[in-house]
């Protein structure tokens, strides 16, 4: 099955190209640069980007899978959740393809598609769902934090989330806060590579709870409040490493404990991690550290993989149609608020 794929929930345009379980094409026109100026995504400017940039990107994605239109056996998008301006323009352009091809139609939930985005590895990229196995998911992104129990294929339950500021959204905050630019994530990244984690002791939110929810808010207000005490602490580039190494590693130490104790408690051998958060090398290392610690497996989906990308919305849909699922029909809608259940 040849299938297409858009993805528009936020601020990056994806079309990818998809044929038993394969990428053939998966390409992303980010546009960081054009919200930067504003310190986060600004709905109508991306709605308008996606308009100017959707068909130049399907036109590359094609191109690059070498695949005609008229070879598409189906046809994916995101149907949710995101930005509702920002959902609809490929969603509906993905409708309008399978309604003149006359072929399927499939609204993907994002946070499913990146379910299984860590199952999808090797160049050629190819959906590994010969190798999966029940596992305790972390998706952690600027827009959302959560976890989930896979226990098998398709078959998912969400155990908690963040009750405030997704984790990317605190590496974001707080790295304004230490005047960096947005996204600040991989730029605190890049600093913490040289910096103490333990210079400065900051909260780790709900890090001894038993439930699996997160909070990250507090944690930003605490820098808030020690950068408002120490005015010109920052000024110092040792100092600025060792202060966002501080940062990165609360964030991190929260993430990972209480992904493994989901994991433990589930009795599942296996975790999974992806979203834009999922590229940190700190938590990158400590999961596989801690993983590796407690006898269990983990696969992090591939850096390319990590950030928003229709390659895992197609790798999702060939495959929910592949097991028999119907599609929607072309009267189907986006839904920006959608819960995974
Ligand atoms: O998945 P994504 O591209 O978009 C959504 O939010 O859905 O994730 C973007 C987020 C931003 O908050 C960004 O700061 C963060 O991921 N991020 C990182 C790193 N790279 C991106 N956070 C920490 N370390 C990184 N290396
Ligand atoms: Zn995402």
């Amino acid at each position: 099955m040849t299938l297409l794929a858009i993805e528009t929930s936020c601020d990056e345009t994806s079309v990818a190209v998809v044929r038993a379980g394969r990428i053939r094409s998966n390409v992303v026109s980010s546009q960081i640069e054009l919200h930067a100026a504003y310190g986060g995504v600004v709905p109508e400017l991306a709605a308008r980007e996606h308009l100017r940039n959707l068909i130049p990107v399907t036109q590359a994605a094609l191109r690059d899978a070498g695949v005609e239109v008229a070879e598409l056996d189906a046809v994916a998008a995101t149907q949710g959740p995101g930005l509702a301006s920002a959902l609809m323009v490929g969603f509906k352009a993905a409708q309008a393809i399978a309604f003149v091809r006359r072929k399927p139609f499939v609204g993907i939930h994002h946070h499913e598609a990146h379910l299984y985005s860590p199952w999808i590895s090797g160049s050629p990229a190819q959906a590994r769902f010969d190798e999966f196995q029940p596992n305790v998911s972390l998706i952690v992104s600027g827009g959302h934090t959560m976890l989930v129990h896979v226990a098998a294929e398709l078959k998912h339950r969400v155990l908690g989330g963040t009750i405030d500021d997704a984790a990317g959204e605190c590496f974001d905050k707080t790295g304004k806060l230490m005047g960096l630019a947005y996204p600040a994530g991989a730029e605190i990244d890049r600093l913490a590579g040289q910096g103490n984690p333990k210079a400065f002791n900051f909260p780790r939110p709900l890090l001894n709870d038993p439930n699996d929810d997160f909070s990250f808010s507090g944690l930003k207000t605490s820098v808030r409040y020690f950068l408002r005490d120490h005015p010109r602490l920052l000024d110092d580039a040792q100092v600025l490493g060792d202060f966002g190494a501080s940062v990165q590693a609360a964030i991190v130490e929260v993430l990972v404990t209480k992904t493994i104790r989901a994991a433990k408690r589930l009795g599942v051998r296996w975790v999974t991690a992806s979203g834009g958060v999922t590229c940190n090398r700190a938590l990158r290392d400590e999961l596989t550290r801690v993983c590796g610690r407690s006898g269990l497996s983990l696969r992090l989906a591939e850096k390319s993989l990590c950030t928003d990308n229709a390659a895992m919305i197609g790798i999702l849909a060939e495959r929910k149609l592949l097991a028999g699922a119907a599609g929607d029909g072309f009267d189907a809608d986006i839904m920006p608020g959608w819960q995974l259940a």
